[in-house]
């Protein structure tokens, strides 16, 4: 008799926009994911300004799980990432490649020419992802970011870009 292959579970997804409605639950992850969280006003203040800011979400409507959220600003030609973020639960499924590519897909309507970010020099992990997605190495920003809130000093700023 044939084995049947069970495929992986996969969550049905969808975009919504960030709103004040999804804070409490995109700052639960944010202060679980980093050591240097965006605070509740950062949020508040990106939303204010009209950042694109997007959660990712499934489509349970009865119980949307948050897997992840970006925030993008938009420049002449060019479109900055702030902040991406996925849940840990949903890490190492592809879900940052899926933002990457929809944010890719929005700033390229919006006539950008070039996708930026800036990352901790201590985060390989992002930088690997971002350099998968064809993110190239700009420059260095020596001591940029506060190393803190439990080691002291300045740790330097990675700059990338995408040629869209
Ligand atoms: C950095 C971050 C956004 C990456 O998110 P992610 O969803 O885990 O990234 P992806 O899944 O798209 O890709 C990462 C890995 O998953 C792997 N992957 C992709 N699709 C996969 C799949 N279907 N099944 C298994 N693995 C998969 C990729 O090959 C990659 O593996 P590798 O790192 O071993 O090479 C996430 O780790 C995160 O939110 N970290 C904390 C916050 C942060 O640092 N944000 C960036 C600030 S600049």
């Amino acid at each position: 008799m044939n084995a049947i292959l069970k495929p992986k579970t996969m969550p049905e997804v969808e975009f919504q926009p960030l709103t004040a409605d999804w804070l409490d639950r995109v700052l639960d992850i944010e202060n679980t994911v980093y050591p240097h969280p965006w605070s509740r006003a950062n949020f508040e203040d990106s939303i204010k300004t009209g950042y694109q800011m997007q959660v990712l979400t499934s489509s349970d409507a009865k119980n949307a799980d948050i897997l992840g959220y970006f925030i993008a600003m938009k420049g002449f030609e060019e479109v900055h990432l702030l902040n991406i973020t996925v849940s840990e639960t949903y890490q190492r499924q592809g879900w940052a490649k899926l933002m990457l590519d929809a944010l890719t897909v929005w700033s390229r309507g919006q006539g950008a020419a070039w996708l930026w970010l800036e990352v901790r020099g201590s985060n390989e992990r992002a930088q690997q992802v971002y350099k998968a997605q064809g993110f190239k190495l700009v420059s260095v920003r020596q001591d940029y970011y506060p190393k803190g809130p439990k080691a002291n000093g300045r740790e330097d700023a990675i700059v990338m870009s995408l040629k869209l």
